[in-house]
């Protein structure tokens, strides 16, 4: 897993210290990343002491135990908490991952939280995904054909079938495009691995007729050659998919095409 290098506690203001007051002779400190925009000092790192014996195995959970017990002012994002939905994605010692999956005992001393890398943040671990699903729009992710589909059912053999695994599976959670440093310099026009992955998934979907103008709108100097074959985005997937290559596959297919 490729480590990215955030900002060091030491650089960022240093914020409040929650002492624990439970007692509890199982504590972990965990530091998170705090960014509100009405306050003065920003962005700081609170400190909480966190009473172990108390909670349940995931960073989701010391988030909820957090929240519910020491200070609920902090604001992150969660909703399923199996994995599924995405939005809890964020990075939890110096890698991007699902906080619903990761379990803490994986991460050794101070347990660190920040929100994924370069997005601006609306407030603290709430990065702004605003323009990666403006970027997700932009490829149609729907079917397009010219089956009248309320009448006729569109059959599929399960060769092309197959095509689909390693692309449906993704949940958008954008831990890829958030470790991607071309898409850090270049997200406003580079669509970055999660979008160039579902792109890729409605391109090989036999039951779509638009291929070839899909092929045609990726086929771009900014959009798409701006993949430098990093791997960052593959190493990141909390679901084990390979955006890498899915991108690859799509310049195979351009220059062949
Ligand atoms: Fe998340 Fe993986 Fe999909 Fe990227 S490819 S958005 S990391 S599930
Ligand atoms: Fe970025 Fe992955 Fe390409 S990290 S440069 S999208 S291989
Ligand atoms: Fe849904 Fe973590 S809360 S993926």
């Amino acid at each position: 897993m490729v480590q990215i290098n955030l900002p060091k506690n030491s650089e960022v203001e240093k914020g409040i210290y929650y002492q624990d007051k439970t007692g509890s002779k199982n504590i972990r400190k965990v530091n998170v990343y705090r960014w509100n925009p009405s306050d003065e000092e920003n962005p700081r790192v609170d400190t909480y002491e966190v009473d172990m014996d108390n909670c349940p195995s995931k960073v989701l959970d010391i988030l909820n135990k957090i929240k519910n017990e020491i200070d609920p002012s902090l604001a992150y994002r969660r909703s399923c908490a199996h994995g599924v939905c995405g939005s809890c994605a964020m990075n939890m010692d110096g890698k991007n991952g699902l906080a619903c999956t990761k379990p803490h005992s994986e991460i050794e001393g101070d347990i660190n939280i920040y929100p994924l890398p370069h997005l601006k943040v609306k407030k603290d671990l709430i990065g702004d995904l605003s323009g990666l699903y403006k970027q997700y729009e932009s490829i149609e992710p729907w079917l397009k054909t010219n089956t009248k589909v309320e009448t006729t059912e569109i059959k599929q053999s399960q060769e092309d079938r197959k095509k689909l695994d390693g692309a449906y599976e993704c949940i958008m959670c954008a831990c890829c495009s958030t470790s991607c440093p071309s898409y850090w310099w270049n997200g406003d026009k580079y669509l970055g691995p999660a979008v160039l992955l579902q792109a890729y998934r409605w391109i090989v979907d036999s039951r779509d007729d638009e291929k070839k103008a899909r092929l045609k709108k990726v086929a771009d100097e900014l959009k798409l050659y701006r993949c430098h074959t990093i791997m960052n985005c593959t190493s990141a997937c909390p679901k084990g998919l390979n955006p890498a290559k899915a991108i690859a596959e799509l310049k195979k297919m351009l220059a062949t095409s």
